[in-house]
């Protein structure tokens, strides 16, 4: 049995920066009130035609994790896409990579998870590398949520939390088994899925032709919807068992913990947890300020960052965490 470990990591976002006073422009909200109830101060909207897409965002940060690895595409044995954001109804993303690398046939797998994608992926990934399956996983989550949402009036509580980027990950066979990941705990519960959905397009409940025959300007059924403090409460408990249930999986205290990447959902849930787990603020790693919450990305895109600035050093025990819609969420913890 092999272990499996981070070799490489990227990340891109678009270029346009959209402040809490620009959107304070489209609708009535405030800096003061996005900062106090979210932490975050900006966020990253690709505009319409500047070539930005959920794939297009995806390859360009695989390419920076390719080369951060320092390894060639083509030992690239398998693409995991994790998105809720794809540039088509089907097929999904996963495949838009393989041909832009110009990989061979190798599989491409799309995880619709959600804010829980990127562990989703990585957990699938770990799996295919320890059973001696593949050697070298691209995990890549990615998301262009700004066109989906209403910015307006109407979806104010919702359209100032979410922003794009991209991050990606290499994944790697690693004979060490005390190295890399050791663990990862995937959990769901599916009584929950209305809570933070967007219900519509869906195959047999509300397809487009529906939304185009109704013709209502009402109609929020293909908007996202979160019911806010539902949601907060049930991150904040399941953000803490599922880090609780991978520290005891690995015999660690929270004490051992050198750095936890929790999905960027909200600062507010990130320092609840840091209270509560008693880490100081080297141990937690937030970059929600200036990226808002980019679902799927948000895990990689931090981890590449805190990986860039030197935040996290070979040996060190690494825990990412993550919660959204499903409900799902998840924990990984790795050996670095
Ligand atoms: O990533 C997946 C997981 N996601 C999460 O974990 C997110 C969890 N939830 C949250 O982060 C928070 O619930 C929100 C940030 C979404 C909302 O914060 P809140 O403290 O729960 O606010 P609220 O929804 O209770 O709204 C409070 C007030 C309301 O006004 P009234 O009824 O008190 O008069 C809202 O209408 O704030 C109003 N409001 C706004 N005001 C200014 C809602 N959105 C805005 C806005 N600007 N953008």
């Amino acid at each position: 049995m092999y272990n499996s470990r981070i070799i490489g990591m990227g990340h891109y976002v678009p270029e346009n920066i959209v402040t809490n006073d620009d959107l304070s422009k489209l609708m009535d909200t405030n800096d003061q009130w996005i900062q106090e109830r979210t932490g975050i101060h900006e966020r990253r909207w690709a505009v319409k035609g500047d070539g930005n897409s959920t794939f297009s965002m995806g390859l360009k940060a695989a390419e920076k994790a390719i080369k951060n690895a320092k390894i060639d595409k083509d030992d690239i044995d398998f693409i995991v896409f994790a998105t809720l954001s794809p540039d088509y109804y089907f097929p999904g993303p996963g495949v838009q990579v393989q041909e832009a690398l110009g990989i061979d046939t190798i599989g491409a797998l799309d995880v619709r998870n959600q804010c829980s994608g990127f562990v989703y992926g990585l957990s699938v990934a770990d799996q295919f590398i320890k059973t001696g399956m593949y050697k070298n996983i691209l995990v890549i989550g990615s998301e262009l949520q700004s066109q989906g949402i209403d910015i307006s009036n109407r979806g104010r509580s919702i359209s100032v939390i979410f922003g794009d980027g991209a991050g990606a990950a290499i994944l790697s066979r690693e004979d060490d088994s005390n190295k890399g990941i050791l663990s990862s705990h995937l959990h769901s519960e599916g009584a929950y899925a209305l809570e933070l959905a967007a219900e519509a397009p869906g195959m047999g409940k509300r397809w487009v032709t529906d939304i185009i025959a109704e013709n209502n300007p009402d109609d929020m059924s293909y908007r996202p919807y979160m019911n806010g403090q539902f949601v907060f409460k049930n991150a904040i408990r399941r953000f803490s068992e599922v880090i609780h249930q991978g520290l005891e999986a690995n015999n660690l205290q929270v004490s051992d913990i050198d750095m936890l990447v929790p999905h960027q959902a909200n600062l507010r849930i990130s320092q609840y947890i840091q209270k509560k787990f008693k880490l100081s603020d080297d141990q937690v790693f937030n970059n929600i300020q200036h990226y808002g919450n980019t679902t799927a990305a948000s895990i990689p895109i931090a981890l590449s960052e805190a990986c860039e600035q030197g935040k996290i050093k070979s040996g060190d025990t690494v825990v990412l965490a993550a919660f959204g819609s499903g409900f799902t969420w998840g924990s990984v913890i790795i050996k670095w």
